[in-house]
């Protein structure tokens, strides 16, 4: 293929459900310094893909145009700069836009070979969810083998990495989703206490399992308080998301008498830099795991890439339980 190169990506230039999707056809330069040009094998789709096509996550400066924050795929073309990678060789990637798309751009250090023995399709479901897991539950969170970790959405993309993590890292897992399937899901990854919060009063439940030294939280809200309460002493709660609101209510209190630390981040608005030092991390620590079998991306389902939208109402509906995928 010839530069420039032609891809289809994915737009919402009028933001809304998923009928605002757009496939639009496009040219890409060829990867600048540090770059690597990837054709694309399969795109993940992340609940931040849906608040960006609502509005409410704009891209951050510099992004490639399109939706899409990670893929698979084969090297297509390298930049000057960039060494360890081959043209044809298996990787996937985490990319600050334009994942959803023939071929995606994503700076060197953001590339990753694929785990062996993990499907090439498959592989696009771990970069955002193994990043994310790694940088809140094992740096920022600490969590440490033989600690008590408990994670909210248990049965989503996030959750259903973080399971597995915190499981081969030697913790004992708790998890809460919304469903009896979900949560059969949840212990089939290896959770130990499983909580289906539409039943049962999961904050009693932690209580009862002996509380939790980490928490990871997408769900915000009333949920922060409740967090808290079963937070064990030296605990840490650590926000990725607020699905159910931002502006909480805490007892201070509390916090001082079990010292504990309330933490949280965003993985898109890092630097290539910092990216880079996470994707080298979770190479030396997460993919041994991987390839050991112990952490693997669990897919939902898998849509066209013409059948964006429909993708996209199946994570609306959220009926999924895993990982969505797109493959062009
Ligand atoms: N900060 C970061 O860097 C970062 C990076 C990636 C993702 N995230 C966030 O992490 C979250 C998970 O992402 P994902 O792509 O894995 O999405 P996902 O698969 O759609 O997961 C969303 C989960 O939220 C749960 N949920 C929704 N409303 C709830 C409520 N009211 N109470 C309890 N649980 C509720 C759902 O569980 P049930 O169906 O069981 O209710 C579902 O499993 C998203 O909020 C996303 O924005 C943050």
């Amino acid at each position: 293929m010839t530069a420039p190169y032609t891809t289809r990506i994915v737009t919402a230039p009028q933001p809304g459900g998923p009928d605002a999707l757009r496939l639009e056809e496009t040219t890409l330069a060829p990867p600048g310094r540090g770059e690597i040009l990837i054709q694309v094998a399969a795109a993940g789709v992340n609940r931040p893909d849906v608040i960006e096509r609502m509005g409410f996550y704009p891209p951050p400066p510099g992004a490639p145009k399109g939706l899409g924050l990670e893929v698979s795929g084969t090297v297509l073309a390298i930049g000057e700069g960039v060494s360890g990678f081959d043209i044809g060789q298996s990787v996937c990637a985490l990319v600050a836009g334009g994942g959803y798309a023939d071929i995606a751009r994503a700076p060197a250090g953001s590339v990753l070979p694929v785990p062996e023995g993990v499907d090439l399709v498959a592989a696009a479901g771990l970069p955002e969810t193994v990043l994310t897991v790694w940088t809140n539950v094992f740096e920022a969170g600490a969590l440490k083998s033989g600690e008590r970790f408990l994670v909210h959405g248990g049965s989503s993309g996030i959750g259903t990495t973080a399971i597995q993590m915190a499981k081969a890292h030697g913790a004992v897992v708790m998890a809460t989703a919304g469903t009896r399937d979900k949560c059969e899901t949840c212990r089939s990854l290896g959770a130990d206490h499983v909580f289906n919060y539409r039943e049962d009063d999961w904050a009693e439940g932690v209580k009862a399992a002996g509380g939790a030294d980490v928490i990871l939280d997408m769900v915000g809200g009333d949920y922060v308080a409740k967090n808290l309460a079963v937070l064990n002493r030296f605990g840490r709660l650590v926000q990725i998301a607020f699905l159910k609101g931002s502006r909480v209510e805490i007892d201070l209190m509390g916090l001082m008498l079990k010292r504990q630390t309330i933490t949280g981040s965003t993985l898109r608005a890092r630097s290539n830099e910092e990216k880079a030092a996470l994707a080298a991390a979770v190479r030396t620590h997460v993919w041994p795991w991987v390839e050991a079998g112990r952490v693997r991306p669990l897919i939902d389902s898998r849509f066209a890439l013409a059948d964006v939208a429909k993708a996209h109402e199946r994570m609306d509906s959220m009926a999924h339980a895993g990982k969505i995928l797109l493959v062009p």
